[in-house]
């Protein structure tokens, strides 16, 4: 009797990227050593070597090949405590090449798998067939399902130690198709395989009579992986190439369905139309070109097309959308904070993002959904996100490239998260921008004044209220309009549900700038004074104005100065354990590296200083209010 889901043996099919997932215990580096050794792939320098190792490191059996020797690589890079990454094979046979990823299987290297599932198309999942299914076959599957891997090969392992059972085999595969199902993987073909004998390995074994299905390599080959792309023309467009006036063609790989030259497109997220003129391949002019290949398409009438933008089918476009439900896996060493702004990148195009809020995490071995307010390295979110700009996508699940994304930390430029979107929020779609005829400049025309925002920043008992406070008492005696946002006292209203975690500190400095935002749109001249500890979210609330609108203030003392100021004794408890995440004490602050103002208040006097800065203020202003 056969268990396993009978495959035809189709012709070749190009490339197939896969990942393998297990552990060294599991017998993975001997099933992908035996898996290159029967692919024919080791050299006979190679096998030398191999065999020398092997005598080495077994005196015991001295004729027998180790096989996980040859891939033990990324073990041997653990064990030192390495950074370790995913490692990357090529190996062909006559009817197919293969790229394998090989990454390690322990849950703090939950990044580097995601990294190796994102591009693959299917995945070996590995099994000891005297332990069955363990918390990581869950975890290792469901971070394949996330990535889109919907082709999975479970390869139960060392079935020489359970006298090549049946019976065992049954129940573990079981098991495992119902587990696939929950997880939403589609497809799954299960065999038996003893890897250091290579028993159904590279060839159908002899002692396992009652299965009768393909060998692993076999099973490689023929895999019907069609990649699970919308049928709809998609190409995000990678480069505009214009070398004279007389060409003008846009560049790209097509990541969805195919196009002909005749079609009608649109360019999204915007909605001009064309034509297709000419498509030129890498072999020349062609009629067609479908999904995968690298084109030039040139249109038939000119339109405003630039990198980051999606061609698509004018008939059947992509959805265009600023705000989604997303699953993010955390790839960053620092937490996410939602409310910071990361760089999105998706297809070509990058645009600035928040996280609006994380609905939940996932623990990543028994799926249970918890609730969070961050995320830390290797967990995954269910996450809304907002776009500053709208983009054209589809579901993660329709289309890796134009539902795949990853953040992009703006101060390190590193890479934080990679994300899968799940669907457009409705309200992106149903709220307008609504236009009012009375705008910031006649509001602040009407009160003779330019609109500003003064944004103090720096440690607690640095000074920052005190020269607010009397740059506005001085303001106002000139005859301006101003309104004095004070950290302290917005977290008695608007911001009472915030504390001093690093998600709420963030979370402080939107609101905070958003209302000063709103109030330079009244036409106000707004100090705002907050520790605002975070780069980030200073350049975020920078970002809200127009340019020459907001200026930072750095209000510069050294932390000694302050603390012995402590003129709310708050130092002190911070000193004493009683207050945590006092910043400077046991939390950063990160200084302004170019600020449009900066303050040394250690031996200076307030009052000075605050005349000081009321004197550029006014310079600024030219003339004063009437004369605005
Ligand atoms: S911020 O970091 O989020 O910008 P904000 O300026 O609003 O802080 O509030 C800082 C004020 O809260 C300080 O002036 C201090 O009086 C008080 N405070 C209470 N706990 C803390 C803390 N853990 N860290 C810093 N300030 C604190």
């Amino acid at each position: 009797m056969s268990t396993s889901t009978g495959t035809g043996m189709n012709a070749a099919r190009g490339l197939l990227r896969f990942i393998t997932c297990g552990s060294v215990d599991d017998g993975k580096s001997t099933l992908l050593g035996r898996l290159l050794y029967d692919a024919g792939m080791l050299a006979d320098d190679q096998l030398a070597a191999l065999a020398r190792d092997s005598r080495r490191q077994h005196a015991d059996a001295p004729d027998a090949l180790d096989f996980s020797l040859l891939v033990d690589g990324l073990d041997a890079e653990r064990e030192q405590g390495i950074t370790i990454d995913v490692a990357y094979r090529y190996f062909q046979t006559a009817r197919r090449s293969f790229i394998v990823a090989d990454c390690p299987g322990h849950e703090q290297y939950t990044r580097n798998m995601a990294t190796g599932a994102s591009n693959a198309e299917l995945a070996v999942v590995l099994v000891d067939a005297r332990k069955g299914l363990l918390a990581q076959t869950r975890r290792h599957t469901y971070i394949c399902a996330l990535l889109g891997i919907r082709h999975v090969v479970l390869a139960v392992n060392k079935m020489d130690l359970v006298d090549h059972d049946e019976t065992v085999y049954a129940a573990i595969t079981a098991q495992y198709r119902r587990l696939a199902q929950e997880l939403g993987v589609s497809q799954v073909q299960c065999l038996p395989v003893v890897a250091p004998t290579g028993d159904n390995v590279g060839a159908r074994s002899a002692r396992m009579p009652w299965y009768d299905g393909p060998c692993l390599l076999e099973l490689l080959e023929s895999a019907d992986v069609t990649p699970f792309r919308a049928e709809d023309f998609r190409l995000p467009v990678q480069w505009v190439n214009r070398p004279d006036h007389t060409f003008r063609g846009y560049a790209g790989t097509i990541c969805g369905g195919s196009v002909s030259v005749g079609d009608e497109i649109i360019v999204q997220p915007g909605l001009q139309r064309a034509r297709i003129e000419r498509i030129v391949g890498t072999g020349g002019e062609l009629a067609r070109a479908s999904a995968g290949e690298a084109v030039t398409l040139c249109l038939h009438r000119e339109v405003d097309v630039s990198r980051g933008d999606v061609i698509a089918d004018a008939l059947r476009p992509a959805a265009v959308a600023d705000q989604f439900a997303c699953h993010l896996l955390w790839l960053g060493d620092a937490p996410l904070l939602p409310s910071r702004t990361y760089r999105l990148k998706i297809g070509t195009r990058t645009v600035n993002a928040r996280v609006m809020s994380i609905k939940y995490k996932v623990d990543v071995n028994s799926q249970s959904r918890l609730a969070a307010r961050h995320l830390d390295l290797n967990e995954v979110g269910c996450c809304t996100l907002s776009l500053d700009e709208p983009i054209a996508f589809e579901p993660y699940a329709l289309n890796r490239t134009l539902g795949g994304l990853i953040l992009i930390d703006r101060q390190s430029n590193a890479t934080v998260a990679c994300g899968m979107l799940d669907f457009a929020l409705e309200r992106s779609s149903n709220v307008h921008w609504q236009h009012v005829d009375i705008d910031k400049s006649v509001r602040g025309a009407s009160k003779g004044q330019q609109p500003l925002c003064l944004w103090f920043t720096g440690l607690s008992g640095a000074g920052k209220s005190t020269i607010a406070n009397l740059l506005e008492r001085r303001l106002h005696a000139l005859g301006y309009h101003t309104y004095l946002l004070d950290g302290d006292n917005v977290r008695h209203g608007i911001n009472k549900d915030l504390g001093f975690t690093p998600e709420d500190r963030v979370e402080n400095i939107r609101r905070i700038a958003e209302v000063a935002h709103l109030m330079v749109d009244a036409g106000l001249i707004v100090l705002v004074s907050a520790i605002s500890p975070y780069r980030s979210e200073r350049r975020s609330a920078c970002e809200l104005f127009d340019d020459g609108e907001f200026l930072e203030v750095f209000v510069d003392a050294p932390l000694a100065v302050c603390e012995q100021r402590d003129p709310k004794g708050l130092y002190q408890k911070a000193r004493a354990g009683a207050i945590r995440n006092f910043t400077g004490i046991d939390a950063p602050y990160e200084r302004p590296e170019a600020p449009d103002m900066h303050l040394h208040t250690d031996g200076q006097r307030a009052e000075l200083l605050a005349e000081q800065l009321t004197e550029q203020l006014l310079a600024r202003q030219g003339g004063g209010p009437g004369s605005a």
